[in-house]
Protein backbone atom coordinates (compact mmCIF):
# COMPACT_ATOMS: atom_id res chain seq x y z
CA UNK A 1 0.00 0.00 0.00
CA UNK A 2 1.01 3.18 -0.87
CA UNK A 3 2.47 5.53 2.62
CA UNK A 4 2.54 8.57 0.63
CA UNK A 5 0.84 10.00 -2.20
CA UNK A 6 2.19 12.99 -4.21
CA UNK A 7 -0.35 15.94 -4.87
CA UNK A 8 -0.13 18.14 -7.75
CA UNK A 9 2.86 20.89 -6.13
CA UNK A 10 5.18 17.73 -6.13
CA UNK A 11 4.48 17.33 -2.33
CA UNK A 12 4.62 13.65 -0.83
CA UNK A 13 1.47 13.20 2.10
CA UNK A 14 1.87 10.45 3.93
CA UNK A 15 -1.55 8.26 3.67
CA UNK A 16 -1.87 7.43 7.45
CA UNK A 17 -2.52 10.07 10.26
CA UNK A 18 -3.51 10.69 13.26
CA UNK A 19 -6.40 12.55 13.55
CA UNK A 20 -7.18 15.18 16.62
CA UNK A 21 -10.91 15.84 16.44
CA UNK A 22 -12.27 14.96 20.12
CA UNK A 23 -8.43 14.29 21.21
CA UNK A 24 -8.40 16.05 24.52
CA UNK A 25 -6.25 18.62 25.95
CA UNK A 26 -4.38 16.75 28.18
CA UNK A 27 -4.08 13.44 26.32
CA UNK A 28 -3.54 15.03 23.05
CA UNK A 29 0.08 15.86 23.03
CA UNK A 30 0.84 12.57 24.47
CA UNK A 31 -0.99 11.26 21.37
CA UNK A 32 0.93 13.11 18.92
CA UNK A 33 4.26 11.81 20.71
CA UNK A 34 3.30 8.17 20.56
CA UNK A 35 2.36 8.43 17.12
CA UNK A 36 5.80 10.22 16.02
CA UNK A 37 7.78 7.76 17.89
CA UNK A 38 5.64 4.78 16.30
CA UNK A 39 6.39 6.49 13.04
CA UNK A 40 3.75 8.66 11.99
CA UNK A 41 4.20 11.83 10.05
CA UNK A 42 1.13 13.39 9.52
CA UNK A 43 -1.00 14.99 12.07
CA UNK A 44 -4.36 16.11 10.97
CA UNK A 45 -5.72 18.62 12.95
CA UNK A 46 -7.86 22.22 13.16
CA UNK A 47 -8.35 25.42 14.84
CA UNK A 48 -11.86 24.67 15.87
CA UNK A 49 -10.70 21.57 17.35
CA UNK A 50 -9.08 23.83 20.24
CA UNK A 51 -5.84 22.06 20.76
CA UNK A 52 -3.47 22.97 18.34
CA UNK A 53 -0.96 24.67 21.71
CA UNK A 54 -0.65 20.86 22.95
CA UNK A 55 -0.23 19.78 19.45
CA UNK A 56 2.43 21.97 18.65
CA UNK A 57 4.32 21.32 21.58
CA UNK A 58 4.22 17.72 21.23
CA UNK A 59 5.50 18.08 17.86
CA UNK A 60 8.06 20.16 19.04
CA UNK A 61 9.33 17.57 21.57
CA UNK A 62 9.05 15.06 20.13
CA UNK A 63 12.68 14.80 18.59
CA UNK A 64 11.06 14.85 14.92
CA UNK A 65 12.19 17.82 12.78
CA UNK A 66 9.49 20.07 12.29
CA UNK A 67 10.07 19.47 8.39
CA UNK A 68 9.73 15.60 8.45
CA UNK A 69 6.59 16.14 9.54
CA UNK A 70 3.25 16.81 7.42
CA UNK A 71 0.86 19.33 9.52
CA UNK A 72 -2.65 20.19 8.40
CA UNK A 73 -5.24 22.73 9.23
CA UNK A 74 -8.43 23.87 8.77
CA UNK A 75 -9.02 27.20 9.04
CA UNK A 76 -10.63 28.90 12.01
CA UNK A 77 -11.82 31.42 9.71
CA UNK A 78 -13.14 28.97 7.16
CA UNK A 79 -15.15 27.43 9.43
CA UNK A 80 -18.40 28.99 9.74
CA UNK A 81 -18.04 32.31 11.71
CA UNK A 82 -14.59 33.40 9.58
CA UNK A 83 -15.07 32.87 6.25
CA UNK A 84 -14.62 35.75 4.78
CA UNK A 85 -11.61 36.38 2.12
CA UNK A 86 -10.72 39.47 4.81
CA UNK A 87 -10.61 36.97 7.82
CA UNK A 88 -8.52 34.38 6.03
CA UNK A 89 -4.52 35.55 6.45
CA UNK A 90 -5.03 36.64 10.27
CA UNK A 91 -6.79 33.05 11.32
CA UNK A 92 -4.46 31.42 9.25
CA UNK A 93 -1.61 33.53 11.70
CA UNK A 94 -3.57 32.11 14.40
CA UNK A 95 -3.42 28.37 13.86
CA UNK A 96 0.82 29.10 13.59
CA UNK A 97 1.32 30.52 16.38
CA UNK A 98 -0.98 28.15 18.42
CA UNK A 99 1.13 25.42 16.85
CA UNK A 100 4.73 27.23 17.06
CA UNK A 101 5.32 26.85 13.19
CA UNK A 102 5.81 29.48 10.21
CA UNK A 103 4.30 27.05 7.56
CA UNK A 104 1.60 24.60 6.92
CA UNK A 105 1.68 21.63 5.15
CA UNK A 106 -1.57 21.86 3.89
CA UNK A 107 -4.34 24.20 5.13
CA UNK A 108 -8.48 23.17 4.21
CA UNK A 109 -11.55 25.11 3.93
CA UNK A 110 -13.32 23.43 7.12
CA UNK A 111 -17.07 23.73 6.21
CA UNK A 112 -18.62 24.83 2.56
CA UNK A 113 -21.16 27.05 4.99
CA UNK A 114 -20.03 30.35 6.04
CA UNK A 115 -21.97 32.02 8.63
CA UNK A 116 -22.33 36.15 8.53
CA UNK A 117 -20.34 37.79 10.37
CA UNK A 118 -21.46 38.72 14.39
CA UNK A 119 -24.97 37.43 13.25
CA UNK A 120 -25.18 34.03 15.41
CA UNK A 121 -25.53 30.87 12.84
CA UNK A 122 -26.92 32.82 10.02
CA UNK A 123 -26.13 31.29 6.99
CA UNK A 124 -24.48 34.13 4.59
CA UNK A 125 -25.88 32.30 1.08
CA UNK A 126 -23.96 34.65 -1.49
CA UNK A 127 -20.47 33.64 0.45
CA UNK A 128 -21.56 29.56 0.65
CA UNK A 129 -22.47 29.38 -3.12
CA UNK A 130 -19.26 30.77 -4.05
CA UNK A 131 -16.57 30.45 -2.08
CA UNK A 132 -13.90 31.62 -4.87
CA UNK A 133 -13.28 34.93 -2.89
CA UNK A 134 -12.17 33.16 0.03
CA UNK A 135 -10.24 30.41 -2.05
CA UNK A 136 -8.55 33.14 -3.99
CA UNK A 137 -7.13 34.50 -0.60
CA UNK A 138 -6.08 30.61 0.45
CA UNK A 139 -4.12 30.79 -3.28
CA UNK A 140 -2.42 34.22 -1.71
CA UNK A 141 -1.34 32.29 1.50
CA UNK A 142 0.51 29.46 -0.80
CA UNK A 143 1.99 32.76 -2.63
CA UNK A 144 3.32 34.27 0.31
CA UNK A 145 4.43 30.72 1.66
CA UNK A 146 2.45 30.37 4.64
CA UNK A 147 0.95 27.27 3.48
CA UNK A 148 2.44 24.85 1.12
CA UNK A 149 -0.74 23.11 -0.15
CA UNK A 150 -4.54 23.92 -0.08
CA UNK A 151 -7.81 22.35 -0.07
CA UNK A 152 -11.49 21.54 1.54
CA UNK A 153 -13.17 19.74 3.66
CA UNK A 154 -16.71 18.35 3.64
CA UNK A 155 -17.64 19.55 0.08
CA UNK A 156 -19.72 17.32 -2.20
CA UNK A 157 -19.20 16.85 -5.98
CA UNK A 158 -21.95 19.80 -6.91
CA UNK A 159 -19.59 22.14 -4.75
CA UNK A 160 -16.31 21.06 -6.04
CA UNK A 161 -17.98 21.98 -9.50
CA UNK A 162 -18.99 25.25 -8.15
CA UNK A 163 -15.60 26.03 -7.25
CA UNK A 164 -13.68 24.30 -9.66
CA UNK A 165 -15.41 26.07 -12.45
CA UNK A 166 -13.51 29.22 -12.05
CA UNK A 167 -10.01 29.77 -13.51
CA UNK A 168 -8.27 29.13 -10.20
CA UNK A 169 -4.27 29.30 -9.68
CA UNK A 170 -4.20 26.34 -7.48
CA UNK A 171 -7.10 23.32 -7.74
CA UNK A 172 -8.04 21.72 -4.37
CA UNK A 173 -5.33 18.80 -3.64
CA UNK A 174 -7.61 17.57 -1.44
CA UNK A 175 -11.03 17.32 -0.37
CA UNK A 176 -11.32 16.13 3.30
CA UNK A 177 -14.59 13.91 4.34
CA UNK A 178 -15.98 11.61 6.20
CA UNK A 179 -15.60 8.22 4.67
CA UNK A 180 -16.15 5.15 6.42
CA UNK A 181 -17.91 1.20 6.00
CA UNK A 182 -21.08 3.28 6.79
CA UNK A 183 -20.64 6.07 4.32
CA UNK A 184 -18.23 5.03 1.54
CA UNK A 185 -19.16 7.59 -0.63
CA UNK A 186 -18.14 5.99 -3.91
CA UNK A 187 -19.82 8.44 -6.39
CA UNK A 188 -17.12 10.89 -4.56
CA UNK A 189 -14.39 8.86 -4.62
CA UNK A 190 -14.62 8.13 -8.20
CA UNK A 191 -15.19 11.45 -9.30
CA UNK A 192 -12.21 12.74 -7.26
CA UNK A 193 -10.41 10.22 -9.11
CA UNK A 194 -10.97 11.33 -12.60
CA UNK A 195 -10.53 15.15 -11.23
CA UNK A 196 -7.36 14.38 -9.80
CA UNK A 197 -8.26 14.93 -6.52
CA UNK A 198 -7.60 13.21 -3.51
CA UNK A 199 -9.86 12.26 -0.48
CA UNK A 200 -9.39 11.86 3.21
CA UNK A 201 -10.60 9.59 5.24
CA UNK A 202 -12.22 11.66 8.36
CA UNK A 203 -14.11 9.39 11.43
CA UNK A 204 -12.70 5.90 9.44
CA UNK A 205 -13.68 3.60 11.65
CA UNK A 206 -17.06 5.31 12.06
CA UNK A 207 -16.64 8.04 14.68
CA UNK A 208 -16.98 7.29 18.14
CA UNK A 209 -20.20 5.14 19.06
CA UNK A 210 -19.89 3.79 15.74
CA UNK A 211 -16.78 2.09 16.05
CA UNK A 212 -17.41 -0.80 17.90
CA UNK A 213 -20.14 -1.67 15.28
CA UNK A 214 -17.64 -1.14 12.52
CA UNK A 215 -15.17 -3.82 14.26
CA UNK A 216 -17.89 -6.19 14.22
CA UNK A 217 -19.27 -6.11 10.52
CA UNK A 218 -19.07 -9.87 9.58
CA UNK A 219 -16.80 -9.32 6.49
CA UNK A 220 -14.06 -7.09 8.37
CA UNK A 221 -14.12 -9.95 11.42
CA UNK A 222 -13.27 -12.60 8.88
CA UNK A 223 -10.59 -10.98 6.82
CA UNK A 224 -9.00 -9.79 10.28
CA UNK A 225 -9.13 -13.65 11.11
CA UNK A 226 -7.98 -14.84 7.26
CA UNK A 227 -4.71 -12.23 7.56
CA UNK A 228 -3.88 -12.37 11.35
CA UNK A 229 -4.54 -8.55 11.80
CA UNK A 230 -6.91 -6.55 14.03
CA UNK A 231 -10.40 -5.61 12.70
CA UNK A 232 -9.23 -2.06 13.31
CA UNK A 233 -6.03 -2.55 10.75
CA UNK A 234 -8.91 -3.93 7.89
CA UNK A 235 -10.62 -1.65 8.52
CA UNK A 236 -7.77 1.20 7.76
CA UNK A 237 -6.11 -0.54 5.50
CA UNK A 238 -8.95 -0.74 3.29
CA UNK A 239 -9.55 2.77 3.04
CA UNK A 240 -5.43 3.32 1.56
CA UNK A 241 -6.43 0.69 -0.85
CA UNK A 242 -9.41 2.87 -1.77
CA UNK A 243 -6.80 5.53 -2.56
CA UNK A 244 -7.33 7.70 0.38
CA UNK A 245 -5.70 9.15 2.82
CA UNK A 246 -6.61 7.67 6.32
CA UNK A 247 -7.30 10.22 9.70
CA UNK A 248 -7.97 7.71 12.39
CA UNK A 249 -8.05 9.27 15.90
CA UNK A 250 -7.18 7.66 19.01
CA UNK A 251 -5.25 8.78 22.31
CA UNK A 252 -4.69 5.47 23.76
CA UNK A 253 -0.87 4.25 23.12
CA UNK A 254 -1.77 1.02 21.80
CA UNK A 255 -4.38 1.83 19.16
CA UNK A 256 -1.76 4.53 18.14
CA UNK A 257 0.51 1.80 17.22
CA UNK A 258 -1.75 -0.95 15.97
CA UNK A 259 -3.55 2.07 13.41
CA UNK A 260 -0.44 2.88 11.77
CA UNK A 261 0.14 -0.49 10.31
CA UNK A 262 -1.41 -0.82 7.19
CA UNK A 263 -1.44 -4.25 5.13
CA UNK A 264 -2.55 -4.69 1.59
CA UNK A 265 -6.01 -6.43 1.48
CA UNK A 266 -5.77 -9.77 -1.33
CA UNK A 267 -8.34 -7.96 -3.96
CA UNK A 268 -11.01 -10.77 -2.89
CA UNK A 269 -11.36 -9.72 0.22
CA UNK A 270 -10.92 -6.25 -0.71
CA UNK A 271 -13.91 -6.61 -3.04
CA UNK A 272 -16.10 -8.49 -0.62
CA UNK A 273 -15.63 -5.63 1.66
CA UNK A 274 -16.19 -2.84 -0.61
CA UNK A 275 -19.27 -4.77 -1.74
CA UNK A 276 -20.56 -4.72 1.61
CA UNK A 277 -19.93 -1.06 2.37
CA UNK A 278 -21.30 -0.49 -1.01
CA UNK A 279 -24.25 -2.50 -0.63
CA UNK A 280 -26.48 -0.73 2.21
CA UNK A 281 -28.02 2.67 2.75
CA UNK A 282 -25.24 5.15 3.69
CA UNK A 283 -25.11 6.58 6.93
CA UNK A 284 -23.59 9.89 7.86
CA UNK A 285 -22.17 10.25 11.27
CA UNK A 286 -21.87 14.30 10.75
CA UNK A 287 -25.13 15.87 9.96
CA UNK A 288 -24.96 19.54 11.61
CA UNK A 289 -28.26 21.32 11.87
CA UNK A 290 -27.12 24.98 10.05
CA UNK A 291 -30.37 25.82 8.45
CA UNK A 292 -28.91 24.78 4.97
CA UNK A 293 -28.47 21.68 3.40
CA UNK A 294 -24.31 21.13 3.09
CA UNK A 295 -24.81 17.73 1.70
CA UNK A 296 -26.93 19.02 -1.50
P1 LIG B 1 -9.68 6.28 21.72
O1 LIG B 1 -9.28 7.62 21.19
O2 LIG B 1 -10.23 6.33 23.11
O3 LIG B 1 -8.58 5.26 21.57
P2 LIG B 1 -12.73 7.62 14.16
O4 LIG B 1 -11.30 7.82 13.81
O5 LIG B 1 -13.50 6.82 13.17
O6 LIG B 1 -13.42 8.93 14.48
O7 LIG B 1 -12.80 6.76 15.52
C1 LIG B 1 -12.27 7.27 16.70
C2 LIG B 1 -12.76 6.44 17.86
O8 LIG B 1 -12.32 5.08 17.69
C3 LIG B 1 -12.21 6.90 19.17
O9 LIG B 1 -13.26 6.78 20.10
C4 LIG B 1 -11.07 5.92 19.47
O10 LIG B 1 -10.93 5.73 20.85
C5 LIG B 1 -11.55 4.65 18.80
N1 LIG B 1 -10.44 3.84 18.23
C6 LIG B 1 -9.37 4.30 17.55
N2 LIG B 1 -8.58 3.30 17.14
C7 LIG B 1 -9.16 2.16 17.58
C8 LIG B 1 -8.81 0.78 17.49
N3 LIG B 1 -7.70 0.39 16.86
N4 LIG B 1 -9.64 -0.13 18.07
C9 LIG B 1 -10.76 0.26 18.72
N5 LIG B 1 -11.15 1.56 18.84
C10 LIG B 1 -10.36 2.50 18.27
Amino acid sequence: LPSFYTLPSGDRIPSVALGVWRADPGHVGEAVKTALKAGYRHIDGAWIYGNEVEVGKAIRESGVSRDDIWITSKAGLLCLYFHAPEDVEPALDESLARLGTDYLDLYLIHWPVAFKKDQGQKVDHDLTENPYPTWQKLEEMVEKGKVKNIGVSNFNIRRLQNLTANSLKYKPAVNQVELSYWNPQPDLLKWAKENNLLLEAYSPLGSQNKVKETLQVPEVKSIARELGITPAQVVISWHVQRGTVVLPKSVTPSRIVENFHVVPLPQEAFDKLEKAAVSHKPERSVNPDWGVDIWH
